[in-house]
């Protein structure tokens, strides 16, 4: 049967073998998806190895995104601007055709949880790799505005910059930060350490929506942070679940229902 991946450094706690393989029972498709350890100094010899053994698309996380935006042959046009990409595709040219599906799987996850990006002001925390992967989709759901803050403010200033042809985009530090937005979203890795950016208690509009772009079987600090001054709060379990979604449609042209599959994953939790 035909043969997918996951490549990542580790690898083990991935859920995206999981998902592929509810999915592919849900779709009817003969496939295998497997999780593959590359190592750190050589994603490329780990990609092509795995075409020369049939393999036909893989899944990208961390820590080679950047590594298989070079690998790529072919970058679709949101990849090239994200620097980065999660989607390796095996042509039938036999050129390498990447894409980066995690921002589109943001914004489908907001659109499935009835959130209103279009005329929303938004705010993004962090300016990292996993924050600039998602900014094209953003942008183009029609956003009134999208404000990065940062840590490191440079970083937020510099990242806002290169997406000034996408939509109405700026970028700063916590300490000026003010509210209120109607959508804020978690995209630091902060989150893992149970830490919180300094945040105002302004900042969330009165029917404001708070997402962190991760999950846990609890709610993340953010989300705690968040629900205790009245926000709706959203993990990233349903993120996870549309990017694999998009990925899956990439390599086998067919869109999969995603939400027993998010059931499913977050019993599992
Ligand atoms: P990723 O791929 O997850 O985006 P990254 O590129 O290293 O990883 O970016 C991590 C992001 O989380 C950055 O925005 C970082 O802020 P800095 O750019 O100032 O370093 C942010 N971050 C990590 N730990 C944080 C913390 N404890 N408080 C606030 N921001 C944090």
């Amino acid at each position: 049967s035909d043969r997918y991946c996951v490549f990542g450094h580790p690898i083990g706690h991935s859920r995206s073998p999981r998902i592929h393989a509810l999915f592919a029972e849900q779709c009817g498709q003969a496939m295998t998806y497997e999780a593959i350890e590359a190592p750190r100094e050589d994603f490329a010899g780990a990609w092509h190895a795995f075409v020369a053994a049939g393999g036909l698309g893989a899944n990208v996380t961390v820590p080679f995104k950047e590594e298989a935006y070079r690998v790529a042959d072919v970058l679709s046009q949101r990849a090239r601007r994200a620097g980065a990409v999660n989607t390796l595709v095996h042509g039938r040219d036999g050129r390498t055709y990447a894409d980066t599906t995690d921002g589109v799987g943001l914004v489908r996850d907001l659109e499935a949880h009835g959130v209103t990006l279009d005329d929303a002001r938004v705010l993004v925390l962090g300016a990292g790799g996993a924050v600039r992967g998602v900014l094209d989709p953003l942008l183009a759901a029609g956003p009134r505005s999208l404000h990065i803050a940062n840590r490191t403010a440079e970083k937020a200033v510099s990242l806002a910059a290169d997406f000034q042809q996408q939509g109405y985009v700026t970028g700063g530090g916590y300490d000026a930060l003010e509210g209120p937005f109607e959508v804020v979203i978690n995209g630091t890795s902060a989150s893992l350490g149970g830490e919180l950016p300094p945040l105002p208690d302004t900042l969330l509009a009165a029917d404001g929506v708070a997402y962190d772009m991760m999950y846990a079987a609890d709610p993340t600090v953010f989300l705690q942070w968040a629900s205790a001054r009245g926000a709706r709060t959203i993990d990233g379990l349903g993120m996870l679940v549309e990017q694999a979604a998009e990925s899956f449609f990439l390599w086998r042209h067919v869109r999969p229902d995603t939400g027993p599959v998010r059931d499913t994953l977050r019993h599992e939790l």
